[in-house]
């Protein structure tokens, strides 16, 4: 028996990316919190892949209580082979300007949750890849918002910084294991993310989820940048000096708060 989870597997590209893993394993953890979306993806993976078990673990990873409550619920289902950290997300807006609980909120789902979660199922995770000669995947998901400084989604995109440097360090104390450790960086898509985040348009054209998550379950890279623009600004990232950096940052900025001029 494989088993997989994925988080935020209710809509967007966590329904895309458990659509795919269910090909693969024979048992899918789906976590969120809506649980009818929840049903809808089960009842597509179920369609699809007749022999695997999708299993609806409901809970909010931002509230501490439903988060203990979930890793207490993953450990009925034996040694996991594959973790898909997808849930995520962040309120658009002036930091000085925020609702200070919504900022930590995106804390605790983008970093907190993804800590406790990967800091539970890794030792029965090594465990169980140790003794079975088969290497377990984490799949990180951050952001191409991860590159850079982002204004008006500052905690958020802190945030992802935060989540890629964390998947980066793992894989150097990982090294030798049975454990791979995969970081996706995807840009604008075409789902619920940007409505969540209060932003009416976004400055590119968003992409369709699904081609974004066959391209990172597929990807052989450990480092997967899905779309060009996005390998783009990752080097501009790297190569411009600091104060260039923020000159370009301020016009995409003007672009975008233009285009979205009702906000
Ligand atoms: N769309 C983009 O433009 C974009 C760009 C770069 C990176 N990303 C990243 O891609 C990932 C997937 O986002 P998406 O674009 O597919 O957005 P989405 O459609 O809004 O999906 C977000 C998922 O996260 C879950 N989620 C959100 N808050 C949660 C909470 N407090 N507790 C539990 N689950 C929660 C949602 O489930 P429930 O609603 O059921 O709770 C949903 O399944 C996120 O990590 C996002 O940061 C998105």
């Amino acid at each position: 028996m494989s088993v997989a989870i994925v988080t935020g597997a209710s809509s967007g590209l966590g329904r895309e990316l458990a659509r795919i893993v269910a090909q693969s394993h024979s048992k899918v953890v789906l976590t969120g919190r809506n649980v009818d979306q929840l049903n809808q993806t089960a009842t597509e993976l179920r369609k699809e892949n007749p022999r695997v078990e999708a299993i609806i673990a409901q809970a909010d990873l931002a509230d501490r209580n439903d988060l203990g409550r979930l890793l207490q619920q993953l450990d009925q289902h034996g040694p996991i082979q594959t973790v898909v950290l997808n849930a995520g997300g962040g309120p658009f807006g002036k930091f000085a300007e925020t609702d200070p609980e919504t900022l930590i909120e995106c804390l605790n789902l983008n970093i907190t949750a993804n800590v406790r979660i990967v800091r539970h199922l890794l030792p029965t995770m090594l465990q169980h890849a140790r003794s079975s000669g088969k290497t377990a995947k984490i799949y990180f998901i951050s952001s191409h918002a991860s590159f850079m400084r982002v204004p008006h989604f500052a905690v958020y995109g802190a945030a992802k910084s935060f989540l890629t440097r964390l998947a980066q360090t793992l894989r150097l104390e990982l090294v030798g294991e049975p454990i791979d450790i995969r970081i996706a960086f995807p840009g604008a898509m075409a789902t619920q993310f940007g409505a969540r985040a209060g932003i009416p348009r976004m400055i590119s054209e968003p992409a369709n989820p699904a081609g974004i998550a066959k391209k990172i379950l597929g990807s052989q890279s450990r480092d997967i940048v899905p779309a060009f623009m996005d390998v783009a600004i990752s080097i501009v990232d790297k190569v411009l000096p600091s104060s260039a950096l923020d000159f370009v940052v301020r016009r995409t900025q003007q672009r975008f708060l233009k285009e979205n001029s009702t906000k």
